[in-house]
C-alpha cells in the first residue's frame, strides 16, 4: 500500500517520532525502488523520466505534494499547545526529504547519461546499488577531502638533476640527442675500429631489420651518453662545456647490478690549450661538491677509443671515509679498499676531431676533455641501496622514501 499522510490524533513525543519515521521510511523504500528502475539497462528513457518527476511531484509539489500535505495535515491541524512539537518534527523532516530528493536526482542525471551498455554492466553491479541506498554515503561537504600525495623525483633523476647542476654551476649547457642512434655516432665518430669487441651484440642491443643498410647507418640503442658529443659538436662551434644526462642500454640481464636499461652523465669540454690539468681540477672540484669537501680524487690510466690519454676515477670512499673499515667491519661498498671507481674519462682523441674538422674542431687547433658517470650507481650509493633493480620496479613503498 502506497503511503499516505494522515491527519494526527496522538501528538505525544513517540506518536510524532512513529509518524516522521514512517515517512521517511516510505520516502526511502520508494526512493529505492526508482533507483532500481533507473539504473535498469531494459526500462525505455521515457519510462524513467516519467517515474522520476512522478516521484519528485508525488513529495515535492507545493500543491498537495506529500510535504505539503504533512504541513498542512500535521502542523495545521494540531491544537494550539501541540503546535510547538509539531513544527519543530516537520523543520526536521523537510531537509532530510530534500537531500533524498537530491540524491536521487543526482542519479537519475547519471543514469540518464549512460549508454544501454554501460547501464547494463552497472545494474549487475549489486553493490553499486547497495552503496547508493546506504545514508552513509551521502556526501557531507564539511569533512575534509582526501588528499592526493604528490609525486616526487625518483632518486636517479634526483641524483642527476644534482649532478648537472654542479657542472651548470661552471658554466655548462645542459645537451642531449636520440636514444635510439646510429652505428656512426655510437661507435664509428668514436673512433671504435669495425671489429671492436663493444660493436658485439654482447652488448649492444641492435635494432632488427637493419642489415640492408650500410654499416654507419643501421640503427642501435645508444651504449653510452658519448654520441651526444659528435652531436653537438656537429651543431655548436667551439669553445663548449656541455653536461649531458641520459638512458643508455646495454646487452646485460638485469641483476642487483647491472640492468639493460641504465643512465648517464656525459661531459664534455673543448677550446684552445684544455690540458689533463683542467680535467683533474674540473673533475676534483665537482666531486667535493657533490659528495662533500671531505673526498678525494684519484685517477688511474684507463682506456677508451675516444679519450687519449684515457683514465679512470676514483672518490675517497664517501661511506667509511677512505678508511676501508665500518668500526670493525669491512667496508662493502668499496670493497675495503677506500676507494670507489665513479667514472671514465680522458682528452678527446684527435681522431674524434676528424669527424667534425669542419665545424671549427681542428685537432691542432683544439684541445678538449670528456668524461661519463653511471648515474644509478651514483645513486646506489649515495642512498645505500642494495640492489638496482629497487629503482626499476616502481613499488611505491620504496620509492616514497625518497619523497
Ligand atoms: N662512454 C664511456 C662509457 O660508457 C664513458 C666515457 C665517457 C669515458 C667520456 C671517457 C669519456 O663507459
Amino acid at each position: 500500500m502506497a503511503y499516505t499522510v494522515s491527519k494526527l490524533t496522538d501528538y505525544s513525543e513517540e506518536a510524532l517520532e512513529e509518524a516522521v519515521r514512517e515517512a521517511l521510511a516510505a520516502l526511502g523504500q520508494e526512493a529505492d525502488e526508482l533507483v532500481t528502475l533507473l539504473s535498469a539497462a531494459s526500462v525505455p528513457s521515457e519510462n524513467k523520466n516519467t517515474a522520476f518527476k512522478a516521484f519528485r511531484d508525488r513529495w515535492m509539489a507545493r500543491k498537495n505534494g506529500l510535504l505539503t500535505q504533512i504541513n498542512d495535515l500535521w502542523l495545521k491541524g494540531s491544537p494550539k499547545e501541540a503546535k510547538r512539537g509539531v513544527g519543530a518534527r516537520v523543520n526536521e523532516l523537510k531537509p532530510l526529504v530534500e537531500a533524498k530528493m537530491a540524491k536521487v536526482q543526482q542519479r537519475f542525471v547519471f543514469f540518464s547519461r549512460q549508454s544501454s551498455e554501460a547501464l547494463a554492466s552497472l545494474a549487475s553491479l549489486d553493490t553499486n546499488l547497495q552503496l547508493l541506498k546506504d545514508p552513509r554515503q551521502q556526501v557531507d561537504v564539511s569533512l575534509p577531502g582526501v588528499r592526493r600525495p604528490i609525486g616526487a623525483e625518483h632518486p636517479v633523476i634526483k641524483t642527476t638533476n644534482e649532478m648537472v647542476r654542479v657542472f651548470q654551476k661552471l658554466g655548462y649547457s645542459v645537451a642531449d640527442g636520440p636514444v635510439v642512434e646510429t652505428d656512426y655516432y655510437n661507435f664509428e665518430a668514436l673512433n671504435f675500429p669495425p671489429n671492436h669487441p663493444a660493436r658485439d651484440t654482447q652488448d649492444t642491443l641492435f635494432i632488427a631489420g637493419q642489415q640492408s643498410k650500410p654499416q654507419r647507418e643501421r640503427l642501435l640503442l645508444r651504449t653510452h651518453t658519448s654520441p651526444v658529443q659528435i652531436r653537438t659538436m656537429e651543431k655548436m662551434r667551439p669553445p663548449i662545456r656541455i653536461v649531458i644526462p641520459g638512458t643508455v642500454h646495454r646487452n646485460d640481464p638485469p641483476d642487483a647490478s647491472h640492468s639493460p636499461m641504465f643512465h648517464q652523465i656525459e661531459g664534455l669540454a673543448v677550446d684552445t690549450n684544455i690540458t689533463f690539468g683542467d680535467l683533474k681540477g674540473t673533475l676534483d672540484h665537482a666531486m667535493k661538491e657533490f659528495f662533500g669537501s671531505g673526498v678525494k680524487t684519484s685517477f688511474r690510466p684507463s682506456f677508451f677509443p675516444f679519450t687519449e690519454p684515457s683514465a679512470e676515477m676514483f672518490v675517497s670512499c664517501f661511506i667509511c671515509g677512505g678508511s676501508g673499515k665500518r668500526g670493525a667491519d669491512p667496508c662493502r661498498p668499496c670493497k675495503q679498499t677506500g676507494w670507489i671507481e665513479i667514472l671514465g674519462c680522458g682528452m678527446v682523441d684527435p681522431n674524434v676531431f676528424e669527424f667534425v674538422k669542419d665545424n671549427g674542431y681542428d685537432p691542432k687547433k683544439v684541445s678538449g676533455f670528456a668524461f661519463g658517470m653511471g648515474a644509478d650507481r651514483i645513486a646506489l650509493l649515495k642512498y645505500g641501496v642494495d640492489d638496482l633493480q629497487l629503482f626499476f620496479q616502481g613499488d611505491v613503498r620504496f620509492l616514497q622514501q625518497f619523497g
